[in-house]
């Protein structure tokens, strides 16, 4: 009796644990609100990304004139306002083109100590929340790094706080246990923590669209399936009603 009671606890405990999403550590962490068919924030989120990580992270199983098509941007707006980078021989990359950057292998060794990876398929991979909370989580450490600052999601991360001109900069309140629970603002951004939170979440939208741009399409058929029923619904009224008719 007491062997069955220890095991069926024990199942309990697991159960709970599979139950609770995997943590990088507890109270700070917050979750997105990722919709894809929210196309204006697809557009900041786009706009966000080829700006401040496209220097170093390519997305480059997508074509520029996909994502433009897919997310309602007109071609020459994305070749004015979103392609930036240019190829090795000074020439600005063409609409047409795969999301590549310009980096080197070489360059991306010597300076990060590896390449930044691509991240066409980071949200699938990493999950979504695992991105929003990365993002925001870079701190003040000096000993940490390079660049004085560390991220409390990935410990040591080679990646800089490269938003710290919108978010400023933090540094981390920890419990009695050296335990991260939560970030202090110490140098304001441009933007308000609010403002901030929305163009994360926009960027991890993006992201999340990136990685599985078929979503979009989903509720779009979803839409003509719905109406396909309704319509099929309303013959198959008229004709019962026609069958019925002589029976009464
Ligand atoms: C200055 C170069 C640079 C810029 C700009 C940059 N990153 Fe990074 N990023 C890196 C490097 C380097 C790594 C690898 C970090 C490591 O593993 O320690 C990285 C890692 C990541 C990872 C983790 C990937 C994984 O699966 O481990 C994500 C997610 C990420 N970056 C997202 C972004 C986003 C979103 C932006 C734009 C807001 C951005 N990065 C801008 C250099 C950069």
């Amino acid at each position: 009796m007491k062997m069955r009671a220890r095991i069926l606890g024990a199942a309990l405990v697991s159960l709970l644990a599979a139950a609770v999403p995997a943590q990088a550590s507890g109270e700070y962490w917050s979750e997105p609100n990722v919709r894809v068919d929210d196309r204006a924030s697809l557009q900041r989120g786009a706009k966000l990304f080829v700006n401040y990580c496209m220097g170093c992270h390519s997305a480059q199983y997508h074509r520029w004139s996909h994502v433009a098509n897919d997310l309602g941007i007109p071609d020459d707006v994305v070749q004015e306002n979103f392609i930036w980078l240019t190829d090795e021989l000074g020439q600005k990359f063409q609409v047409g083109e795969l999301m590549e950057i310009s980096m080197s292998e070489e360059y991306g060794d010597t300076v990060f100590g590896g390449m930044p990876p691509d991240l066409t398929l980071t949200a699938r991979h990493r999950q979504e929340d695992w991105i929003y909370n990365f993002l925001h989580s870079f701190y003040l450490d000096k000993d940490a790094t390079a660049t004085g600052m560390n991220n409390a999601v990935l410990e040591g991360a080679s990646m800089p706080h490269v938003m710290w001109d919108l978010q400023g900069l933090q540094k981390a309140v920890r419990d009695d246990d050296g335990q991260i629970v939560d970030f202090e603002l110490v140098q304001e951004g441009s933007m308000s923590p609010r403002e901030f939170d929305r163009a994360v979440n926009d960027i991890v939208t993006f992201m999340s669209y990136l990685g599985e741009p078929a979503q979009l399409e989903r509720r779009h058929i979803g839409i003509w399936v719905m109406l396909f029923l309704f319509v099929f619904l309303l013959l198959a009224y008229l004709l019962k009603r026609e069958y019925w008719k002589d029976v009464h």
